[in-house]
């Protein structure tokens, strides 16, 4: 796993609290209307985080279905755990994953594939454990290019921290592009049916709390005078993309793409 989502349980807490409304939690509907999950479906949730995708499918699928998350992190898992008690949480690697073959209809990940280490083994492993006539969707940040404020952020940090620090910004958009993506199915052995490039938006409350959250990874990489002029940088860098009311709206690329084990 990316050494930026070893979490700590304080810093899984503010995921959910922050990241979880202000980003993805609207992404987890789109991922489960492309999937169409619905009543009765069985569904595993890969690199759930917090479960947001699990939760948001666990509305659809009702009592007929099941729904299973699995991530890596404990501190994530925890949080889950937390929140949704009553749906089936699993410590395991995307790269291994802990099930039998064809054990669900529908395997969902998101925002995940870029922290993999091996990401077709990955693609793979959610080929395997779906049914042959199941479903594998998965939603990614597309490019950084096409993401302006999170583009604005880049160039400011780019110009304050060092290469490495800049590098663990580019993570996230490290699978955005769509012929990368196209080839990753390929070599997992997964059909494509449909590629979505959609363009959505972290919306949060203010600039702070938007570079608190954003910065988060970064935390521990950057002395205390680097991340203040990265701060005061972007007051003016990302100005664009603060409202008047000073609530924050950074637009961002994401690609979606169902597919089906061949
Ligand atoms: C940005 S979070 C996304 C979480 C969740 N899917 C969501 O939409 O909020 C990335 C998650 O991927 C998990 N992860 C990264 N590499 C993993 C791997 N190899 N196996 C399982 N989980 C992994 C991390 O622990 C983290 O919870």
């Amino acid at each position: 796993m990316s050494e930026a989502y070893v979490m700590s349980a304080e810093m899984a807490e503010f995921y959910e609290s922050t990241f979880v409304p202000a980003l993805f939690a609207p992404w987890a509907h789109r991922l489960v209307d492309a999937a169409a999950v619905t009543s009765g479906t069985s569904v595993l949730d890969v690199a759930c985080g917090t479960g947001v995708v699990a939760r948001t499918a666990a509305d659809r699928v009702g009592p007929a279905g099941s729904v299973v998350g699995v991530d890596l992190n404990e501190a994530m898992l925890g949080v889950a755990e937390r929140v949704r008690p009553d749906l089936e949480w699993r410590l395991g690697d995307a790269c291994a994953l802990p099930f039998d073959d064809g054990s669900f209809d529908v395997v969902l990940s998101q925002a995940a594939l870029m922290f993999v280490g091996d990401r077709a083994t990955a693609l793979r492993e959610m080929g395997r454990v779906s049914r042959a006539d199941g479903r594998v969707a998965v939603q990614v940040p597309g490019r950084l290019t096409a993401s302006p404020g999170y583009q604005a952020l880049a160039d400011v940090v780019a110009r304050h921290a060092e290469p490495e620090v800049s590098e663990l910004l580019g993570t996230y958009f490290a699978v955005g592009e769509p012929d990368l993506l196209v080839g990753l199915f390929e070599t997992a052995s997964l059909r494509i049916d449909r590629f979505d490039t959609w363009l959505g938006a972290t919306r949060l409350g203010s600039l702070d709390t938007f570079l608190a959250a954003e910065l988060l990874p970064l935390a521990d990489r950057v002395d205390r005078a680097v991340r203040d002029r990265i701060v005061e940088d972007c007051r003016t860098a990302l100005a664009p993309f603060v409202a008047a009311d000073g609530t924050v709206n950074a637009p961002l690329e994401v690609q979606l793409i169902v597919a089906h084990r061949t």
